[in-house]
């Protein structure tokens, strides 16, 4: 198997490296958000932690009735933001131990729900509160899978989406032009060995284009989400897409989007 930084090629990583990382991340850092946000830097984690929420929070304008379907929620970082603002919440992770977390984290909010599903495995039936859903989010799951997998969800959300819905994924992206995929690359900050694939932003909005905007989806904002200061890379940033559907219309041909 290749152990390496790749540019431009597309690599497949091994998905049960990626399950075996954050369920002992989960084991070893508990409640700590440096579980799912890999800095090592508590300032830092806290820092971006508030400025995600923020960011979407001003972003979203929740109105209280909104259900909302988490992917790849982790330890339950987000739903905190949320409380108060919607009428239900449901996350869904990989790791058994991140969603132990996240229910002890949320216990006393009986509106937050958690689900221990893969990305694939989501299918309507499937999900704990049945679609469809007002919000879905994803935040930092998409490079933890390979293309075909990426592909799936981006349709699969289109398919539990609401008739209004906005659908918010931030990724780290590639921002050389090519995509970067590490293949159980050795990471002197993490200390061990990891593997994600860095895609470009025009192949998200690729995915966004071939499944979302047949459906009715627009893109309503995308933008650059770290300063220097909070890990912004040379190579890589973190960039979050803001989708919405405002609801459903007739195509020429009579066919409702
Ligand atoms: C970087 S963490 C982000 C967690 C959370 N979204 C947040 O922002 O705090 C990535 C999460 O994706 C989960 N994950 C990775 N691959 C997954 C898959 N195929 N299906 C579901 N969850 C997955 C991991 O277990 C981990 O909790």
């Amino acid at each position: 198997m290749t152990t390496e930084r790749i540019i431009g090629d597309n690599v497949q990583i091994e998905c049960s490296r990626v399950h075996k990382f954050y369920e002992q991340r989960a084991r070893q850092l508990g409640n700590d958000l440096s579980a799912v946000n890999l800095t090592g830097n508590p300032d830092v984690s806290q820092k971006r932690d508030a400025l995600e929420k923020k960011t979407v929070l001003s972003l979203l304008n929740l109105k209280g009735s909104e259900s909302v379907l988490e992917i790849g929620c982790g330890l339950g970082r987000f739903p905190e933001a949320l409380y108060g603002r919607i009428r239900l919440y449901l996350g869904v992770d990989q790791s058994a131990e991140m969603i132990r977390i996240a229910h002890i984290r949320h216990r006393r909010h009986p509106e937050i729900r958690f689900q221990s599903l893969t990305a694939e495995e989501i299918a309507p039936g499937s999900l704990l509160h049945p679609p469809p859903f007002d919000l879905l989010l994803t935040m930092g799951l998409f490079v933890y899978l390979n293309d075909v997998a990426a592909d799936a969800l981006v349709r699969t959300m289109g398919m539990l989406a609401a008739t209004e819905c906005r659908i918010y994924v931030r990724e780290t992206v590639s921002l050389i032009g090519r995509r970067l995929t590490l293949n159980n690359f050795f990471s002197q900050e993490l200390g061990e060995r990891y593997s994600a694939i860095y895609r470009t932003p025009e192949e998200y909005e690729a995915m966004f284009r071939k499944h979302l905007f047949p459906i009715g989806f627009t893109t309503e904002s995308s933008d650059w989400l770290l300063t220097k200061e909070l890990g912004a890379r040379k190579e890589t940033n973190q960039r979050f897409f803001l989708l919405s559907r405002k609801g459903r219309r007739e195509s020429e041909n009579g066919v409702l989007l």
